[in-house]
């Protein structure tokens, strides 16, 4: 009995020493932790479950069947994220490169079906040579069969990447997949193609960083949600945003324990919005002081800065926000963000959780590239997907809320719940300047009549008083009291009830 024992002890040694020692040197060497590390960082002390620690590969060809590392390049298994559950694979780069077997694809596919039949999350941390080469198509077969279930398992649970290394050709799908993308700066990377191939075909000459480093994607492909200095701060901030969210589709988000007055007054919002209607102003500082003690989990910072999207907390309870930043060209919807935003609004519809947004926009960016881009079809995307989320809806605006993207940021019409406007609104079809010059054209050269028009024009439309006449606005609210008013709007709501009519799904313009 005692040997056997013993065995267990020396087989799960063996195992956790994966590629071996000097591998694992290699790993930190190049300032990455490894597999086992990740895991341990990630999840609450002690609290790893692991599955198919043996687990070895089948493969004969190239000499395979002589080494056979337990557990085939990925840890998997449960344990919990500040006591909630989550599943978690974490690919181990010393043994093949991390490089995704047959075997490796059931490991994975495992945690998956549990995470989907016990509803908590799955977090992948990614560190992979790709296809394992000597398994051919077997492999390929194992990666679809885990895109499957990402497919399956999207909207259900919530799906969460971290990309710790290299990511490379169709393995990128499954991240791409998933709810949230983060990487590691300077030690990961994703691209289709790699370099030597984008050079043979396109001639273009670029580094991997250049081509699909952290940087790349959280600023110009939007296909990161965030970047993060070193594998130690990815796994903190993946656990901080474990607690905004719920564990799946059926449960509302968890509700923290918090220490802020939800009726706080914030005298200094009453001077937010300038003078002079052209000045911009941070929208962000809006932001961090409505939430629960200024704490805001941003969601693509770094990418069509237009527009803020991340999730804050409200008397404990996680709500999305979605908020138009006049500091960027000046607040305006484009293409990028009206496809950012409307991917956060559809994450937390799927997954109940309220959205809060704060409208400050002069419209839709004009231009031809918006146009031959698409910007119809994309500015479509947030019209749709504030349209069809039934979660509660809150909206403030602050100033501008002209034109269609008046009716885009979950107005009242988009079945807005509670609609709220500053005194410093302006709800119009657009700014004074501009309508005037189409109305009175023919007056255009006396400055003098057109100056009195354009005053005319905003004593009448630059409020919010023509749209609150009409009920499109609930309320008109002192900057000051709007955390009061905002709380109380979503504490109203709790148990709201709405069903959009039975379809196999919808049709959103992609
Ligand atoms: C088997 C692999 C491997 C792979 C790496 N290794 N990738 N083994 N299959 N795909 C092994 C290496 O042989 C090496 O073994 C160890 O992992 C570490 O690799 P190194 O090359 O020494 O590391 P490094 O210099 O850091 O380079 C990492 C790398 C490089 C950039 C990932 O290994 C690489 O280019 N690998 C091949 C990538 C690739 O072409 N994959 C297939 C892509 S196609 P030893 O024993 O020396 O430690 C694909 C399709 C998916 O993935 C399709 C889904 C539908």
């Amino acid at each position: 009995m005692k040997d056997i024992l013993h065995e267990l002890e020396e087989r799960r040694k063996d195992a956790r020493l994966g590629g071996g020692q000097r591998r694992i040197d290699s790993q930190h060497k190049k300032g990455k932790l490894t597999a086992r590390e990740r895991i341990e960082l990630l999840l609450d002390e002690d609290s790893f479950e692991e599955f198919d620690m043996f687990k070895a590969h089948r493969c004969t060809e190239f000499g395979m069947d002589a080494d056979k590392p337990a557990g085939d390049g990925v840890v998997t298994g449960w344990g919990t994220i500040n006591g909630r559950m989550v599943y978690v694979f974490s690919q181990d780069f010393t043994v093949f490169g991390g490089s995704l077997s047959e075997t490796h694809a059931e490991k994975i596919c495992k945690i998956m079906d549990m995470a989907v039949q016990n509803g908590a999350p799955v977090i992948g941390l990614n560190d992979s040579g790709g296809a394992r080469i000597q398994e051919g198509v077997a492999s390929l077969a194992g990666y679809a069969d885990v895109f499957q279930r990402n497919i399956m398992a999207s909207g259900v649970v919530p799906q969460i990447s971290v990309i710790m290394g290299p990511c490379a050709g169709g393995a990128v799908y499954s991240p791409a997949m998933t709810d949230f993308i983060f990487m590691v700066k300077d030690s990961s990377y994703m691209f289709v193609t790699g370099p030597d191939v984008v050079k043979t075909v396109t001639n273009e000459h670029v580094t991997a960083e250049e081509l699909g480093g952290a940087i790349t994607h959280t600023r110009k492909s939007s296909v990161a949600d965030g970047a993060f200095e070193n594998d130690v701060e990815a796994m903190i901030e993946v656990r901080r945003l474990v607690d905004f969210l719920p564990l799946n589709n059926r449960e509302k988000p968890p509700v923290r324990p918090f220490f802020d007055a939800p009726d706080r007054i914030e005298e200094s919002l009453d001077t937010l919005i300038p003078e002079n209607p052209n000045q911009p102003y941070d929208m962000k500082e809006l932001i961090l002081k409505i939430g629960d003690e200024g704490d805001f989990y941003e969601i693509q910072e770094d990418y069509a800065k237009n527009i803020i999207t991340g999730f804050i907390r409200l008397e404990g309870q996680t709500v999305g926000v979605v908020a138009n930043q006049p500091m960027v060209l000046a607040g305006c919807l484009d293409i990028d963000s009206s496809r950012k935003a409307a991917r956060f609004v559809r994450f937390c519809d799927a997954f109940e959780i309220p959205i809060l947004t704060f409208v400050d926009v002069p419209g839709f960016l004009p231009g031809t590239s918006q146009e031959y881009g698409g910007v119809i079809k994309h500015g479509a995307k947030l019209l749709f997907a504030y349209g069809e989320a039934t979660v509660p809806k809150v909206t403030v605006i602050t100033r501008k809320a002209y034109g269609g993207a008046y009716d885009v940021m979950a107005s009242k019409h988009l079945r807005g719940d509670f609609n709220y406007a500053w005194p410093t609104a302006q709800i119009a079809v657009m700014g004074a300047k501009g309508a005037v010059e189409i109305l009175y054209r023919s007056e255009l050269d006396d400055p003098e009549k057109i100056a009195k028009r354009t005053q005319d024009y905003e004593d009448r439309f630059a409020n919010p008083f023509v749209a609150a006449e009409k009920g499109f606005i609930d309320e008109v609210i002192q900057p000051r009291s709007t955390r009061r008013r905002v709380a109380r709007a979503f504490a109203s709501l709790r148990n709201k009830k709405l069903t959009n009519p039975w379809k196999k799904h919808d049709n959103i313009p992609l």
